[in-house]
């Protein structure tokens, strides 16, 4: 199968499906056992990132990974030494820095920058981290991390703990996680969970249901003592409580994640949550590996780190050969053959709605119109194809018949994807000549 359609850019785990993750992580595994085979792969070819905001993992194994590759590497690991301090805009930071290099690699604050390097770049583009949207390549360290221990994914409970609401580690994870059968468990710090559309898509995408476990430790974890379990359709796990919630009885991993600070992100209470020492003897972490994609603050003390059962640091270890992989994948198409990642919908540029609602979306920084793609399955609902963020829609025309109908109206899925034209107005709708068609 040709792998260049598979690489082209790397921009959201929301893209991984089962035999992409299958196959990369069987290429993790060769790379580890033989790294000196590829010491010369890249020998000609230039690698550019670009941090526009702070790192340290991402950034120095990526760059470890082209120079054990034997690339060559153009560096802005400091926005503040580049163009960019004098007002240049990121699309044109992408057309110039692309036309020297054969691969992008850039981290940025706003979510769904990645794509718009990506439109502008010309050359294949990794996303290391655009602000909460995600980081699909510390997912396929985490995946690796885990693939060391288990022989695969289906039938484990994995918890994610922490700031859900401004966390990208942990919405980049849950693509992957449920792409190859993992039971997702959310574990939200009070007042940081994420929205309930990104969770929708999760579920509709992988076909997973929604249900309810207990255990007397989530309450020290989330504030209350049962939390919601994200399985495959078709598992029921455990003795079902009165109120349908079924009792936990095993963890498998929990992947715990840092308050992010500098996404003004705040705890409410006593603090924010983490694992404590104590905690260690409960039954439920016997066979629980603890990860943490780094920097850790208070949620994981260091007492921990000589558990066992700790992996965050080898996590960190596996970030150098794991991108060593995602290279040659990108760069080395002919050789390393992998099934093709799943493309999203393409964005309509077409029927701009707008400004995005999302205050951090890279369309709002750069002055962009939103364009709109589709969420996946049967259900009409408009993403703002840079960031994600549920656009507006109140109204939806057919550009065929003219007629326009409301959102929810059955007669809008009977729309052929081509044919949407959604509007925020019926006063928009009317504006264009369409006819009103009914609810
Ligand atoms: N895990 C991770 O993204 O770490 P850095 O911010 O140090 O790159």
């Amino acid at each position: 199968m040709p792998l260049l359609t598979v690489l082209e850019g790397l921009h959201s785990a929301e893209a991984y499906n089962p035999a992409f993750l299958v196959g990369f992580l069987e290429r993790v595994r060769e790379v580890a056992r033989h790294p000196e085979s590829y010491r010369d792969s890249l020998r000609g070819r230039l690698i550019a990132t670009v941090f526009e905001e702070p790192s340290t993992r991402t950034r120095l194994s990526f760059e470890a990974a082209a120079q054990r590759l034997g690339a060559g590497l153009l560096s802005v690991a400091d926005p503040k030494t580049s163009s960019r301090v004098k007002g240049e805009s990121l699309s044109d930071s992408a057309r110039v820095i692309g036309s020297y290099a054969d691969l992008l690699v850039w981290r940025h604050p706003c979510d769904g920058a990645s794509r718009l390097v990506s439109r502008c770049a010309g050359i294949p583009v990794i996303n290391a981290g655009d602000g909460r949207l995600g980081h699909p390549t510390q997912t396929l360290v985490d995946l690796a991390t885990l693939a060391e221990s288990w022989d695969g994914f289906a039938g484990r409970t994995v918890g994610l703990m922490g700031d859900l609401a401004h966390g990208r580690t942990a919405r980049s994870l849950a693509w992957g996680l449920t792409m190859l059968g993992a039971r997702v468990l959310l574990l939200p710090a009070p007042g940081l969970d994420w929205e309930s559309g990104f969770e929708e898509r999760v579920r509709v995408r992988s076909g997973y249901r929604l249900g309810r476990v207990e255990h007397p430790l989530l309450r020290a974890w989330t504030g209350v003592e049962s939390a919601r379990l994200l399985e495959p359709r078709g598992l029921l796990q455990g003795r079902l409580f009165d109120d349908g919630a079924s009792r936990l009885e095993r963890l498998d991993a929990l992947y715990l994640t840092r308050l992010q600070r500098e996404r003004g992100a705040a705890a409410e209470g006593k603090g924010y949550v983490g694992l404590r020492p104590e905690q260690l003897r409960d039954p439920l972490l016997r066979d629980c590996l603890f990860l943490h994609p780094l920097p850790r603050r208070e949620e994981i003390p260091p007492e921990i780190d000589d558990d066992p059962r700790a992996r965050y640091f080898e996590q960190a270890r596996l970030g150098p050969v794991v991108r060593m992989t995602l290279f040659l994948a990108m760069l080395q198409a002919a050789s390393w053959e992998l099934p093709p990642l799943t493309a999203l919908p393409a964005g309509n540029p077409d029927h701009p709605l707008g400004v995005c609602p999302n205050a951090n979306c890279i369309t709002r920084a750069e002055g962009l119109p939103s364009p709109w793609r589709l969420a996946g399955g049967e259900q009409r609902i408009f993403l703002c194809a840079y960031c994600d963020a549920r656009l507006p829609v109140e109204y939806v025309g057919c550009r065929s018949s003219r007629k326009f109908h409301p959102i929810h109206s059955p007669a809008v899925l009977q729309i052929r994807p081509e044919n949407l034209r959604p509007f925020r107005e019926r006063d928009a709708a009317r504006a264009e000549g369409y006819i009103w068609g009914g609810g």
